[in-house]
């Protein structure tokens, strides 16, 4: 990739942040469990924001906040994928979406899958919307992680109802291949089950070519799904709240138009105005630079564990920022993620909260400057008795 590679912004810049990654720990505290990143905001949307803020322009989000086209456009430039202009709807934030959609499409009771480990609010969104998890765990080969579509077929010829996809996944970053998720939607086909696929690490493949949105994997994808993502994930704009609903074919489009008017509503105007700048062609060259920076800290992080922390496994992440690590053979416990914040003072995401694979996991979140990574695992292989030189 030819692109300059982002620079992060110094740490007491970001210790005057006020999100939750800068104020949920002390800061001795090293945190990288959250997923926001620690660059600044490309610069359209920086200037829409400063301009909205100017005119004092906090009302509410307008009928047409130009999103449909601004991601219709992404979609085509970015992904290489054709989206239906009236297929497109948008909401507060993907997991808002998530739960709207599996309203219109599960009634109480219904057993709805999902693919452990996997994203924790999953499983509170399926229940929220009045379904219950049944999960199927991804089947580790040699190769990295992988749908167990044998296990899905079976809760569907059980009962289950939906399934919820994370693609690309969190936290194990795979990026399903095109010939996986058009098996999916084939085996939802048959089965009359609907496919809801959360895409919001979608722009973040390292290989952009490699990711397959869901709904364009095959015909039979576009009759049984729905995806839902943001620029949010890509663009650190979480708590501006925006997403996008995409129907995959007409009969879910009018399902979408059948909602509540209030999903609309509660759509951030900042969000917005943010997610439309996010997908305009503007923000392509800080996309790149971006995806530079995220390239050199997952081969980064590769080399710092290697060096540190020799015992921990590691698969370098096909897309976003999240590394699901293994450090189960240093014996810090089901959660080992509680010792090292204590300890080592480095906040890491709980593995077990994305569901009984993540025993002995933590999730580490990259998308911080170089030497910070490089504290941190320090930090981390010291407690493990590692090399401790600091960098
Ligand atoms: C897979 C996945 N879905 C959804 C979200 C959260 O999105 P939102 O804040 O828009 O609900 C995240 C956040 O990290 C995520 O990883």
């Amino acid at each position: 990739m030819s692109a300059t590679p982002l620079q992060a912004l110094p740490i007491d810049e970001l210790r005057q942040r006020s999100s939750t990654k800068w104020r949920k720990y002390p800061a001795d505290v090293i945190p990288m469990f959250v997923a926001e990143t620690d660059y600044g905001l490309a610069p359209a949307i920086t200037r829409v924001l400063a301009r909205a803020v100017e005119l004092g322009d906090t009302g509410y989000t307008p009928p047409d906040p130009g999103i449909r086209d601004a991601f219709v456009g992404f979609a085509q430039r970015r992904l290489g994928w054709s989206v239906d202009p009236s297929h497109v709807f948008w909401t507060g934030d993907v997991m808002m979406g998530v739960v709207e959609i599996l309203r219109l499409v599960i009634s109480p009771g219904d057993r709805v899958v999902v693919t452990t480990p996997v994203y924790p609010p999953f499983f509170d969104t399926v229940e929220e919307a009045g379904g219950i998890v049944e999960r199927v765990p991804l089947v580790r080969t040699e190769t990295g992680f992988h749908l167990d579509l044998d296990g899905i077929e079976a809760a569907l010829a059980g009962g289950a109802r939906a399934i919820l996809l994370c693609n690309p996944h969190n936290p194990t970053g795979t990026v399903h291949t095109r010939e996986t998720l058009a098996a999916l939607a084939d085996i939802a086909e048959r089965a009359g089950a609907t496919v809801i696929s959360d895409e919001i690490h979608g722009p973040l493949a390292y290989d952009p070519r490699a990711f397959t949105p869901f709904l364009a994997a095959s015909d039979a994808a576009a009759r049984v799904g729905y995806a839902v993502t943001s620029a949010s994930k890509t663009f650190n704009l979480a708590g501006l709240k925006c997403a996008v609903m995409i129907a995959g074919a007409t009969p879910q489009a009018h399902a979408l138009q059948t909602l509540p008017w209030e999903v609309e509503w509660r759509t951030g105007l900042f969000g917005a105005l943010a997610n439309v700048a996010a997908y305009s062609p503007e923000s392509d060259e800080w996309h790149d630079s971006l995806m530079a920076a995220l390239t050199a800290n997952r081969a980064l992080l590769a080399d710092l564990l290697a060096d540190h922390l020799p015992e921990a496994r590691y698969r370098i992440p096909d897309a976003g920022f999240l590394a699901w690590v293994d450090v189960s053979d240093y014996g810090w416990g089901d959660n080992p993620a509680t010792k090292i914040r204590r300890e080592a003072r480095v906040a890491l995401h709980h593995g077990p909260l994305f569901g009984d694979e993540g025993v002995g996991h933590v999730r580490i979140n990259f998308a911080c400057h170089p030497d910070l990574l490089r504290e941190a695992v320090t930090r981390v292989g010291a407690l493990a008795g590692g090399v401790t030189a600091s960098n």
